[in-house]
C-alpha cells in the first residue's frame, strides 16, 4: 500500500471512530428543546398560547441516565409550562427503576398538572395498576383508558390517555366517554400509528405520542430513520394532521437496546397550543 492510500484509510478510520464515539458517548446525553406552535382543534381563544411540556421514552438506566434526567427536569421547570404530558416507556426491562425515576420527576412543577400514560415497555415488564399507583403517589395524574377534565380561565380542557396499544387493552370508547364533542381534547397515546384508529372514531383531538424515538439513529441531512418499530412505522417524528385531528410525535429522551443516538437528539418538546379562532383573526 502506498503512503497516500495508507493516510486516506487512516483518515477514514479515525472519522468512523469519532462518529461512533459521538453516537455512543455524546449524543445520548445531549438534551435538546424543540419549541413549536401547534394549532389545536376546538381550542377556544382564551386558551390560545397554552404551553405543554411533552416528553417520553425515558427507558431509565440509573447508571447512565441520571445527568440526562436531571437536565430534563431543570429544563422543564425553566420553561414554566402550563401542563406536562409524559407519554410512556419509563423502564427498559425492570420496573424497580420507576421509584428512582420518580424521585427526579417529582421535582417538576406545572401550573395545571402533570399527566402520564403507559408505554409498551411498562406493559411488558410491569402492570398498569402498579405503575399507576407509583405515579399517583407522586402527584401525577396517570391515565389508563381514562380522562381528566380541568378548568383553565373558566374554560374546560380534557386530557385523555389510553393503555399501551402494542400489548395492552386500549379502549377508545372508555377513554373519551363523557367528554363533550366541543371540549378541546389532548389524547396521550404511546404508539403514534394508533392515530388512524383513534380518528376514525373521534374527531378534533390533538394526540401526543412517542414510542419511535424518532428512529433513534437517523441519516444526517435527509432525516431517514432506518429502524422502525411495531405501531411506529408510519408516524415517526413531528406533526401530522388527519380528519381534523392533529398528532405530534416526540423523539423521546432515552434509548432502547444499545445506548446510542445519532442525528436524533433526546428531546423535550415545548408545544404552544394555538386556537383556530385566534388565528383566523390574526
Ligand atoms: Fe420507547
Amino acid at each position: 500500500m502506498k503512503r497516500r492510500q495508507f493516510l486516506q484509510l487512516a483518515g477514514l478510520g479515525s472519522a468512523a471512530v469519532a462518529t461512533f464515539g459521538y453516537g455512543f458517548k455524546v449524543e445520548p446525553g445531549l438534551l435538546s428543546i424543540t419549541r413549536r406552535e401547534v394549532v389545536m382543534p376546538n381550542l377556544p381563544g382564551d386558551l390560545d398560547g397554552l404551553r405543554v411540556a411533552m416528553f417520553g421514552d425515558l427507558h431509565y438506566r440509573p447508571d447512565a441516565d441520571e445527568p440526562l434526567v436531571q437536565k430534563l427536569v431543570e429544563a422543564v421547570n425553566q420553561e414554566a409550562p402550563d401542563l406536562v404530558a409524559i407519554v410512556g416507556d419509563y423502564l427498559e426491562h425492570d420496573d424497580a427503576v420507576i421509584p428512582q425515576l420518580l424521585e427526579h420527576l417529582a421535582g417538576i412543577r406545572a401550573k395545571h398538572g402533570i399527566f402520564a400514560i403507559m408505554g409498551n415497555h411498562d406493559g411488558w415488564y410491569s402492570v398498569g395498576s402498579r405503575v399507576k399507583k407509583m405515579f399517583k403517589e407522586r402527584g401525577v395524574d396517570f391515565l389508563i383508558n381514562a380522562h381528566s377534565q380541568i378548568t383553565i380561565h373558566q374554560t374546560r380542557l380534557a386530557v385523555a390517555g389510553t393503555d399501551n396499544v402494542w400489548d395492552g387493552n386500549p379502549d377508545i370508547a372508555a377513554t373519551f366517554r363523557g367528554i363533550a364533542k366541543d371540549t378541546p381534547t389532548l389524547a396521550l397515546i404511546h404508539e403514534p400509528d394508533y392515530f388512524d384508529t383513534v380518528v376514525s372514531g373521534r374527531a378534533n383531538i390533538l394526540q401526543l405520542s412517542g414510542h419511535t424515538h424518532g428512529g433513534q439513529c437517523r441519516v444526517p441531512l435527509i432525516g431517514y430513520a432506518p429502524q422502525t418499530v411495531t405501531w411506529g412505522k408510519k408516524y415517526i417524528y413531528g406533526e401530522f394532521e388527519r380528519r381534523a385531528s392533529k398528532l405530534f410525535v416526540t423523539r423521546g429522551v432515552g434509548t432502547t437496546g444499545i445506548r446510542v443516538r445519532f442525528a436524533c437528539r433526546p428531546e423535550l418538546a415545548m408545544l404552544t397550543l394555538r386556537s383556530p379562532e385566534v388565528l383566523v383573526q390574526e
